[in-house]
């Protein structure tokens, strides 16, 4: 094949949580439940729906590509210089164009055994080779993490919390890896479900850039903020490194609707803590209901839990899509006897529960 970038042919599609529209086509089932993507079930606050209503009769224009003012917001909450912020269509966007500006044909990306899968998809589409390090209890093993970085490593992928696991790393571990990282490779820290995670050691990668420049770190609106149809999230790292970014991306990445959006959502502490607040009760509810039908899980930072089903995950997986809960399987992380289930409403979480004691 000498017209195609090999690596993509070593690639399996990104399989996303099944749509809700999906399951009521193909079972009938009128009032499914989806807690497969991680997305908050509260659905979008009050002031992002008045902001699109807002912002609906400019859509007929191109967005404004700089993002000028949703950018001098995140700036000053975050007290960096807008030039270090970078859009993107959805996190994603931004995860796909560091690998861009990293890698070249033959160089290196870093990952962990159970990482996120968009990272592999991203360095074979950017046409780099993939090293893999074995995982420690479900997490990064950033010891081995960095020991594995050789001359062709140009960047590594860390999420913190990690999904499909929810495991993360602390401060002082990822100081540590940090400082036995080369100047020259870039460190993607994805904080996806940053916002959800509640604990002290637990570290802000954007407070960090400024003593390590190769940090690339990003966040999205698409978890705690509501907004996962909007697509929009962003990235944080060195002025120079945006830079590059912005050289590559298309110039309207990021959409006149998600811009308002994000710009009402940050405003919104109330709907913030309040999604916090519920997240901490339902993980609660979920990680000890799971107990109680005497399933293990991995213990998790984010929204979201991962429990091991054993060899029938698949048919525990179809058995709940029969009762109307959508979950999500993990054989294309390698996890073949866990299920993923994102926390729901109180009545989500309570029907997911009572349809696994069900099916056991
Ligand atoms: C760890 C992690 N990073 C990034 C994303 C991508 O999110 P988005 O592109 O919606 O910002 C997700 C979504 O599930 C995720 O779990």
């Amino acid at each position: 094949m000498e017209n195609i970038n090999t690596r993509v042919l070593e690639l399996a599609p990104y399989q996303p949580g099944k749509p809700l529209e999906e399951l009521s086509r193909e079972l009938g089932i009128g009032d499914a439940i989806k807690l497969a993507s991680n997305e908050n079930p509260r659905g979008p606050g009050l002031g992002v729906r008045q902001a699109l209503a807002d912002a609906i009769t400019g859509i007929s224009r191109y967005p404004d590509s700089t993002g000028y003012r949703l950018k001098r917001i995140l700036a000053d909450r975050l007290d960096v210089d807008e030039a270090q912020i970078t859009l993107g269509n959805g996190s994603n966007d931004v995860l796909e164009l560091a690998a861009r500006v990293a890698l070249s044909p033959g160089s290196v990306g870093v990952v962990d055994e159970y990482c996120f899968v968009v990272y592999p998809l991203a360095i074979a589409a950017a046409h780099g080779k993939l090293t893999r390090v074995s995982s420690v209890d479900w997490g990064h093993d950033l010891d081995e993490m960095a020991t594995a970085i050789d001359a062709a490593t140009r960047i590594v992928y860390i999420a913190n919390p990690n999904n499909p696991t929810g495991t993360w790393v602390n401060k002082k571990s990822l100081e540590k890896f940090l400082n036995r990282v080369p100047e020259r490779v870039w460190v993607v820290l994805d904080e996806a479900y940053f916002e959800y995670v509640d604990g002290k050691d637990y570290p802000d990668g954007v407070k960090m850039i400024v003593d390590y420049p190769n940090l690339i770190v990003t966040r999205t609106f698409s978890k705690i903020h509501g907004l996962a149809a909007l697509r929009i999230g962003y990235s944080v790292t060195s002025s120079d490194f945006a830079d590059l970014m912005n050289r590559i991306r298309q110039p309207f990445n990021v959409n006149t609707l998600a811009l308002a959006a994000a710009e009402a959502a940050l405003a919104d502490d109330d709907y913030i803590n309040a999604s916090r607040r519920l997240n901490t009760r339902g993980m609660d509810y979920v990680v000890k209901g799971l107990g109680k039908l005497g399933f293990s899980v991995i213990p998790s930072a984010g929204n979201f839990v991962s429990f091991e089903s054993g060899l029938a995950s698949r048919r525990i997986y179809e058995a709940l899509l029969q009762r109307g809960v959508i979950v999500r399987p993990l054989g294309n992380y390698g996890m073949n006897e866990h299920l993923r289930v994102t926390v729901g409403l109180p009545d989500e979480n309570e029907r997911f529960l009572e349809a696994l004691s069900q099916i056991i």
